[in-house]
C-alpha cells in the first residue's frame, strides 16, 4: 500500500471514520472507499453506520443529505465547494412560483438538489425509485424538480398523472449527450447493448436497452449475457464496470467525454488532509435541517 493510502486507514481508526464515494468518482477514490454506491444506497448506508464521521466523497448535495439524515454524525467533505450543477438550476422561489400555479399538485424533489429546494418539496426521489414514488402519490399532478429530463422518464411511466417541470432544470453533462452521439458509438459496436441513465433526454432514453440509476446500470451489465455494453451515464460508472468486469467491453459514447468536473474535485490527499484537519464539515442551520429532512424521510419510508 502506498504512504498516502496508509495514512488514510491509520486516521480513519483513529476518528472512527467511513469513507462513503459515488460512483462517478475518480477509480482511485472508489478504491480506498469503506462504501460505494448509487445516491440511494450512500443515504441509506450514511444513516446506518456507526461511525463518528462520514468523509463524503461526491458533490455538496450529497453531503448535505448525510448531514440532515445524520445528526449526531460529522459529515465531511474533502471537496466542500463541488456542487452539482443540475442542483444550482432551481431555486426555492422557482419552486413556489410552480406551486402558485398549480396548488393541487405534489413537488417531488430529486435528490440531486439543495437542502434548500428540498424544504419546499412533498418527497424526495432518486433515479433508481422515482417511478415508484410518484407512483405512491395520492395526487393526480406532479411537480417534478430540478430534473426534466428524469420527469420525462417517470411520466412515460406513470400515464395516469399530469405533470409539471421547471423548463432549466437537468444535468449538463447527461443532456449534452445526443443521439447521434450515441448511433455513431453503436454503428461501430453493433452489438453492444446501450444502457442509459434516466437523467440523458428522451431522444437518448428511446435508444436504450435499459435504463436505470448508477447501481442498477452496473448491476444490469453483470447480469446481461451480453459482452459489450455502450453506457451513457458519467465515465466514474463506466471505469469501475471495465474494472470489476474485464472480460466485458464498455464504450463511452462520446467523444466530448460524459465527465462530471464536481465528481472529479478529491484527490487522494484531499481526502487523508480532511481526515487529519477535520475540514469540510457541512453545517446545515437546524430550521432548515426540519424542512428539508421531512421529504428525504418520506422517501425512505416507502
Ligand atoms: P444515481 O447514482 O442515483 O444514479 O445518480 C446519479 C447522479 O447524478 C449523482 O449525481
Ligand atoms: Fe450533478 Fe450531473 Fe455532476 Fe451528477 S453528473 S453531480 S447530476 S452535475
Amino acid at each position: 500500500m502506498n504512504l498516502i493510502k496508509e495514512k488514510i486507514e491509520k486516521l480513519k481508526k483513529e476518528r472512527n471514520a467511513v469513507i462513503l464515494a459515488h460512483y462517478y468518482e475518480p477509480l482511485e477514490i472508489q478504491q480506498i472507499a469503506d462504501i460505494v454506491g448509487d445516491s440511494l444506497e450512500l443515504a441509506r448506508k450514511s444513516k446506518n453506520t456507526d461511525a463518528d464521521v462520514l468523509v463524503f466523497c461526491g458533490v455538496s448535495f450529497m453531503g448535505e443529505s448525510a448531514a440532515l439524515l445524520c445528526p449526531d454524525k460529522k459529515v465531511l467533505l474533502p471537496a466542500p465547494n463541488a456542487g452539482c450543477y443540475m442542483a444550482d438550476t432551481i431555486t426555492p422561489d422557482d419552486v413556489i412560483k410552480l406551486k402558485n400555479k398549480h396548488p393541487d399538485s405534489a413537488v417531488v424533489c430529486y435528490i440531486n438538489s439543495t437542502a434548500a429546494t428540498k424544504a419546499v418539496s412533498d418527497i424526495c426521489c432518486t433515479s433508481s425509485n422515482a417511478v415508484k414514488v410518484v407512483r405512491s402519490l395520492k395526487e393526480d399532478s406532479v411537480i417534478f424538480i430540478p430534473d426534466k429530463n428524469l420527469g420525462a422518464y417517470v411520466a412515460s411511466k406513470v400515464t395516469d398523472k399530469q405533470f409539471y417541470f421547471h423548463p432549466n432544470g437537468c444535468c449538463p453533462i447527461h443532456d449534452k449527450l445526443s443521439a447521434k452521439d450515441v448511433e455513431a458509438c453503436k454503428a461501430l459496436h453493433p452489438d453492444a447493448e446501450i444502457l442509459v441513465h434516466p437523467e440523458c433526454s428522451a431522444e437518448v432514453c428511446k435508444m436504450a436497452d435499459f435504463i436505470g440509476s448508477t447501481s442498477q446500470i452496473i448491476d444490469y451489465s453483470k447480469d446481461s449475457a451480453c459482452g459489450e455494453f455502450i453506457i451513457c451515464t458519467e465515465q466514474g460508472v463506466t471505469e469501475r464496470m471495465a474494472m470489476l468486469m474485464p472480460e466485458k467491453k464498455f464504450y463511452i459514447p462520446s467523444e466530448k467525454q460524459l465527465f462530471c468536473d464536481s465528481m472529479k474535485a478529491i484527490t487522494l490527499k484531499m481526502v487523508a488532509s480532511t481526515l487529519e484537519n477535520m475540514s469540510g464539515e457541512v453545517i446545515v442551520d437546524s430550521a432548515l435541517r426540519e424542512a428539508a429532512l421531512k421529504p428525504i424521510e418520506r422517501m425512505l419510508a416507502l
